[in-house]
Parts: structure tokens; C-alpha cells; sequence
């Protein structure tokens, strides 16, 4: 069994609430395609990268309209005096390392890519690719895994194949303890919180990081007055007090 604490960097797996607890118990039992979606600015991409990794370094691929087939498999590029070479993508880097491949913004990849991606996160003894300069045939290694992430709230808005490939997708609604550990002690229960509660006023981690440095060197009116519109900024600034008031 995988002990994530570690990698967490929490003391304690027990700490974990709602899709944080769920990802750690899924990847404690070997999950390896997991859907993480929900609100920006929670830790989704980080938890992908970093947890359950066995510190095996993670490929990353960002999906946008201009990323290409090219930026997921690989492609040959010219090395000179007319002699080209095969420069390995991600993906397949991947699948032969054993490593854990990131699909982050996943909604956002084009139809090209996307149709790449069912043949990339296809379930083993399913998947394999044949490497055009030596015609070997690559399939993902054992301890290949999967993590997508997402904004969107209806994943059925993704192509049901590929949401087929996902069984597991898991909402992630708030701030991961280990992150908010970075912020003053002061921020961490907000941060934790998403704190001026309501999902449209939901204050994401980026913001939190940012108010506290700002805050150090300008104040706090000046830090709030810089982040958020007038109203928000107060409101802010006084469940900040209120928050810190409580035992
Ligand atoms: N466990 C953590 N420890 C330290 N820093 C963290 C942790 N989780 C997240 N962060 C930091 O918080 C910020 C936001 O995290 P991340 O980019 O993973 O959010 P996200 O949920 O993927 O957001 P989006 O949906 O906008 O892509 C980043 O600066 C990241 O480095
Ligand atoms: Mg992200």
C-alpha cells in the first residue's frame, strides 16, 4: 500500500476530507485513471503531479486548442545536414517509464487530441503504439498512470469514450491542508475554507498565496484593495478578523 502522507506532506492521511480523502484512498488502491474536476485554485494539478508518484518525475501535457498530436506522441525533428531525428513525447515517455501522465484542462484539447487520448489512456492490453523509425511496439509499462483535471461540472461534456476510460472521477471542492501550509498561520482556516463561502465568491488558493505576500510588504487594505473589487475586498478583510477571532 502506497502511505501518500508522506508525499502529502501531512502528518496524517486522517486529516483528509471529502475528494481529497476519496483520491487518497483511490490511489492507496491502485487506482491508475482518475478524473480530478471541480473549481480553480483547489490543488488538482499539484495532487496529480506529486501524490502517489513514488517521486518518479511526472509528465505534464496542457491541453489547449494548439497542442497537437505532435506534443503527445512525438515527432521527428531536423538535427542537421539533412538527417532527422525522433524527439519522444510525453505520453509515450510515460508509458515506458511507468510514470504518472497529467492531462491538465483536458476539456480543452482538440479533436485530434482528444482521439489521441482514448488510444494513450486506453486500459491495458489495449494500449499500444509502434514507434515509426523502428517499428517496435511500445505498451504502458505497469505502473503507468493517468490523473486528468478539469474546470468543467458536467463531465458528461467530455467524449464518452474517453470518459469511459475514467471510471473514477472525483470533485474537488476545496483547498488541499498540505497547501495552505505555505500561507501565514492567520490564512490557513480561510484558505481551507475557500472562505466568503458561497461557490461564486469561492477565494482560490493563487489568491490566497498572493494577498499574503502582497500583505507583507503593502498591508492588508492595500493587499485586498489590489485583489478584489471594493465590497469583496472589505467583506475579505473582515471574515479574515472574524475567522481569527474564534477559538
Ligand atoms: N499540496 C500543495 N502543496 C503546496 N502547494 C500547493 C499544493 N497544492 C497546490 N499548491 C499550489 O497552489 C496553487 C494552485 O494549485 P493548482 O495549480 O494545482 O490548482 P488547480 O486546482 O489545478 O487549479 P486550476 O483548476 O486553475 O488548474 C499552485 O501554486 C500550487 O503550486
Ligand atoms: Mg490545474
Amino acid at each position: 500500500m502506497l502511505h501518500l502522507a508522506d508525499s502529502l506532506h501531512i502528518e496524517d492521511e486522517t486529516e483528509l476530507q471529502g475528494g481529497w480523502r476519496d483520491l487518497a484512498d483511490v490511489l492507496n488502491a491502485g487506482a491508475d485513471r482518475v478524473i480530478l474536476y471541480g473549481p480553480p485554485g483547489t490543488g488538482k494539478t499539484y495532487a496529480a503531479l506529486h501524490y502517489g508518484t513514488l517521486g518518479v518525475p511526472s509528465e505534464r501535457l496542457i491541453c489547449t486548442e494548439d497542442l497537437t498530436t505532435a506534443d503527445v506522441t512525438g515527432c521527428w525533428i531536423p538535427v542537421g545536414e539533412g538527417r532527422w531525428s525522433w524527439l519522444e513525447g510525453p505520453a509515450i515517455r510515460s508509458w515506458r517509464l511507468g510514470s504518472r501522465l497529467v492531462v491538465d484542462e483536458v476539456d480543452r484539447a482538440s479533436g485530434d487530441v482528444l482521439s489521441l487520448l482514448l488510444a494513450v489512456t486506453d486500459t491495458d492490453g489495449s494500449a499500444q503504439w509502434r514507434h515509426p523509425s523502428t517499428a517496435d511496439v511500445v505498451t504502458p509499462h505497469d505502473d503507468f498512470s493517468v490523473i486528468m483535471t478539469t474546470n468543467i461540472e458536467r463531465l458528461s461534456e467530455l467524449p464518452v469514450a474517453l470518459r469511459d476510460r475514467f471510471p473514477i472521477a472525483i470533485r474537488i471542492d476545496r483547498a488541499h491542508p498540505a497547501s495552505v501550509m505555505r500561507l501565514s498561520s492567520d490564512l490557513r482556516g480561510p484558505a481551507l475554507n475557500g472562505s466568503l463561502g458561497d461557490e461564486d465568491r469561492r477565494i482560490s488558493l493563487r489568491t490566497f498565496y498572493a494577498f499574503d505576500q502582497l500583505r507583507r510588504s503593502l498591508g492588508a487594505q492595500r493587499a485586498a484593495s489590489l485583489l478584489f473589487a471594493e465590497q469583496q475586498a472589505t467583506a475579505f478583510l473582515d471574515s479574515l478578523v472574524i475567522s481569527n477571532l474564534r477559538p
